[in-house]
Formats: structure tokens, sequence, C-alpha cells
């Protein structure tokens, strides 16, 4: 029987082995930078990071501790940031000292993300940095530094691996096209 996934995908843009590789270089670096702290937070972006951040966490073999934040746009489609951002669910864990590593499935416009930073800037980690799995540059309206990338990727709508098609297939271990790169509500 097809998947029903098969119908919605053009192309595998990055497939899992590929993925599970660049994620433990990853690992590795982060291993490196973090050496001596006994304080790294990973804060996971609900729900497109959940993925990223488990494969992430198993990889780093440095004390750390994980805790999770949701943030949306809203106003337009899902493709479209309409520089309105809320946090829909507020981290448990003062972030205060602790030094701060933001898991992130995608930046797009990067609105959320620079959202997500002044409101966590206000709280006085030790220190913040961002890791994003994948990185749109070419939709970027507002500067981001990104101190971790696992790909940059082109204009085109994905999804699997945490990502979204209308809210299904976040599952699936490979990133994946949408088919005629139609976002789901479009
Ligand atoms: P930004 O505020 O425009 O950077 O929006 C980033 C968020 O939009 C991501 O965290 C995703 O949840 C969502 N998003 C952006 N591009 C895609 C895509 O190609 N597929 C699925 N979700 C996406
Ligand atoms: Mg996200």
């Amino acid at each position: 029987m097809a998947h029903a996934y098969e119908a919605l995908l053009a192309e595998v843009l990055i497939d899992e082995a590929r993925l599970q590789r660049r994620i433990s270089e990853l690992a590795e670096q982060i291993n490196r930078d973090y050496a001596d702290c006994d304080d790294l937070l990973l804060l996971c972006i609900l729900k497109g990071g959940v993925m990223f951040l488990t494969d992430l966490s198993r990889k780093i073999h440095i004390p750390h501790m994980i805790d999770f934040m949701a943030a949306s746009s809203y106003g337009v489609g899902a493709r479209q940031s309409s520089g309105s951002v809320r946090i829909d669910m507020d981290l448990r864990m003062d972030v205060q000292g602790k030094h701060v590593l933001v898991v992130e499935d995608i930046i797009d416009s990067g609105l959320t993300l620079s959202f997500v930073i002044k409101t966590l800037e206000n709280r006085e980690p030790a220190s913040l940095k961002l890791c994003a799995l994948l990185n749109k540059q070419s939709r970027r309206e507002v500067e981001i530094e990104l101190d971790y990338v696992g790909f940059d990727i082109e204009n085109k709508y994905v999804f699997g691996y945490g990502l979204d098609y209308d809210e299904k297939f976040r599952n699936l271990p490979f990133v994946g096209v949408a088919r005629g790169d139609i976002p789901p509500d479009a």
C-alpha cells in the first residue's frame, strides 16, 4: 500500500542518513564549544524542533538540561509570518545564569526566533546561542545570527522530521519538498 504522504511529496530533500550524519557533526561541535559548561540548557521550540532536539540531545555527551517553549506567528497563512508573534507555552525553567542553546526546526522570515530571542534575553541567561536544522536565508526579514546550522535550503515548502504538512507527517525520518511547493493552506 502506498504511504499517505507520497501524494504530497515531490522529492526527498534530505534523507535520514544525511540528516543523522549532519546532526552528529553539530553535536560534536557543541560538545567542543560547551566542554567546560555545567549548566547547558537545550531549549526546544515546539512543535517543529522536537525530532531534532531528541536526536541532537542523544549525541551531546556533556550533561545538559532540556526544556520546551511554543511560539507562533499569526495573522496570515502558514507560509507567511505576519510579524505578530506570541508565546503559546513558556518554558518552566528559570534561564537566568544558564547557558541557553535554542533548538529550532527551520528559520524562515526569522520573526518567530527574533521574538523568542528578545524574550529570553530579558531573563538574563549566562549565554544565548541559536541552533537551527534548516535555514531559508532568502526569506529572511530580520537579521539573525545563527551559531549552528544543519542545512541551508532553498525557498520551498518542506515537511517531515518535525516539520508539518497541515499538522501531519512530522514523524517522517527525512525532510521532503511538498509537491508543487504548495503550503497546505494556500
Ligand atoms: P519564521 O518566523 O518565518 O522564521 O517562521 C518559522 C516557523 O515557520 C518555523 O518554525 C516553522 O514552524 C514554520 N515554517 C517555515 N517554513 C516552513 C516549511 O517549509 N515547512 C514547515 N514549516 C515551516
Ligand atoms: Mg518551528
